[in-house]
C-alpha cells in the first residue's frame, strides 16, 4: 500500500501535529511504501521570507527523523525536488471546478485570520490533490482538519479520470480517531496561527509554565468535573494507559481533586512521550549534513516515481514534452 503525506514548515511543531499526523506517519512506515514531504510550496503561501523557509524545511525534516522516521523505511523529501508536482496542479487546475475550492473551509479559515487572500492560498487544495495524485498514493494519513482536502482530492482525480481515461488512483484519508482535534492551553483547537500551542521538543520550565497555564473552569477541588470537556484531560488521555486514564476519568466525576494534581501528571506524561525525541533531536542537529543527505535522497526517489506518472498523464491530456529532459 502506498502511503503519503505531508507536512507544511509553516512554524515550529506542536504537539497537535504529532497526535493528530505525525504519530501514525512513523507508525505507517512498518508495512507500507510511505512518502512524507515538507509541502514547501504550501507553505509559501503564506511564509515568505526565504532564510526562514530554508530553516523551516530543514527544521521538519529533522523533527521527522527525531520521532522515528527510517529513512530506509520511508522517503522524506522536500516538495519542491518534485517540481512535476506544480506542472501536474495546473492540469489538475483545468479540470477543478471553481465552486469546489469556493466551499474549501481552510482557505476562509485562513482568510478570516488575517491571512492575505492570496491565489496560492485559494488553489492549495489543487497543489495538495497533486502532490497526492503524482505518487498514485492510497492511503493519505491526516488530522481530521485535512479530510475536506482529501475529499477535494478524490473529486478533482475522478474528473480527471472521467475526462481523460483511468490514470490516477482515487486516495482515501486515514484518520484515527484518537486523532481527533487535541486542544491547545486555551482550549481551542491547538494550532500554531492560534499562539496556544505546546511545542514538540519544548521542555523544562518553558513546558512547565505552559502546562500549568492551561485554561480550565472554576470548579472548586471538592466540586464533580466533567472530564470531556477539561483541557488537562484530554491532553493526559493522549498519553496515559487506558487504566489510568479510566481512573482520572473517577476522580473527576468523583470531586475531591484539584486540576494542578491534573497538570502535574500531564507534564510528567509530556516528558516521558517526548523525552527520547528531544534527546534523538539534539543528535540530528548536530549533523545538519546527515538531514540533507536524508533529503536529497528521498527527491531522487520520489521524483522517480512522479516522473513515470507525469509521462501518463501528459500522453493523456495531449501535452507530451517533444525531447528527452536531460537528467
Ligand atoms: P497548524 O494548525 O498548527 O497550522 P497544520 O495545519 O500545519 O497545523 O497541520 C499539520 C498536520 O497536523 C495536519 O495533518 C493536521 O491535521 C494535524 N494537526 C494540526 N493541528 C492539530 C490538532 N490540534 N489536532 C489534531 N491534529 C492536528
Ligand atoms: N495541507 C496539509 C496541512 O496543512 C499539508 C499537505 C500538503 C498535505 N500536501 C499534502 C497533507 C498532501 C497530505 C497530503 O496539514
Amino acid at each position: 500500500m502506498r502511503i503519503l503525506s505531508g507536512i507544511q514548515p509553516s512554524g515550529r511543531l506542536h504537539i497537535g501535529n504529532y497526535f493528530g499526523a505525525m504519530r501514525q506517519h512513523v507508525q505507517l512506515q512498518a508495512d507500507n511504501e510511505a512518502f512524507y514531504f515538507m509541502a514547501s510550496y504550501h507553505a509559501l503561501s503564506t511564509v515568505q521570507d526565504p532564510a526562514l523557509m530554508r530553516a523551516l524545511t530543514l527544521g521538519v525534516a529533522t523533527d521527522y527523523l527525531a520521532l522515528g522516521l527510517d529513512p530506509e523505511k520511508a522517503t522524506l523529501f522536500k516538495q519542491q525536488d518534485v517540481p512535476e508536482v506544480t506542472e501536474l496542479t495546473w492540469i489538475l487546475s483545468c479540470v477543478t471546478p471553481v465552486g469546489l475550492l469556493e466551499r474549501a473551509v481552510s482557505y476562509k479559515d485562513k482568510v478570516a485570520q488575517g491571512l492575505m487572500a492570496n491565489h496560492g492560498l485559494f488553489a492549495y487544495p489543487v497543489l495538495q490533490a497533486a502532490d497526492i495524485l503524482i505518487y498514485l498514493s492510497n492511503l493519505v494519513p491526516v488530522g481530521q482538519d485535512q479530510k475536506q482536502h482529501i475529499e477535494i482530492t478524490r473529486d478533482i482525480a475522478g474528473k480527471f479520470n472521467a475526462q481523460f481515461g483511468e490514470i490516477l488512483v482515487i486516495p482515501d484519508a486515514h484518520i484515527l480517531d484518537t486523532s481527533a482535534v487535541v486542544p491547545g492551553v486555551d482550549g481551542a483547537k491547538m494550532s500554531k496561527s492560534y499562539g496556544n500551542e505546546i511545542g514538540m521538543f519544548e521542555e523544562g520550565t518553558v513546558l512547565k509554565k505552559k502546562v500549568m497555564s492551561i485554561v480550565t473552569d472554576s470548579a472548586g477541588v471538592g466540586d464533580p468535573k466533567d472530564p470531556e470537556t477539561s483541557t488537562p484531560f484530554l491532553l493526559l488521555r493522549l498519553m496515559a494507559s487506558p487504566e489510568e486514564t479510566a481512573e482520572w476519568e473517577g476522580r473527576y466525576r468523583a470531586g475531591g481533586m484539584g486540576y494542578g494534581e491534573v497538570k502535574k501528571r500531564l507534564l510528567e506524561l509530556l516528558d516521558d512521550t517526548f523525552g527520547p525525541f528531544r534527546e534523538r533531536r539534539r543528535g540530528l542537529e548536530a549533523d545538519p549534513g546527515y538531514v540533507e543527505d536524508v533529503l536529497r535522497e528521498g527527491g531522487k526517489r520520489a521524483r522517480k516515481v512522479a516522473h513515470g506518472v507525469m509521462e501518463q498523464v501528459r500522453e493523456a491530456v495531449g501535452l507530451p514534452i517533444s525531447y528527452t529532459p536531460p537528467d
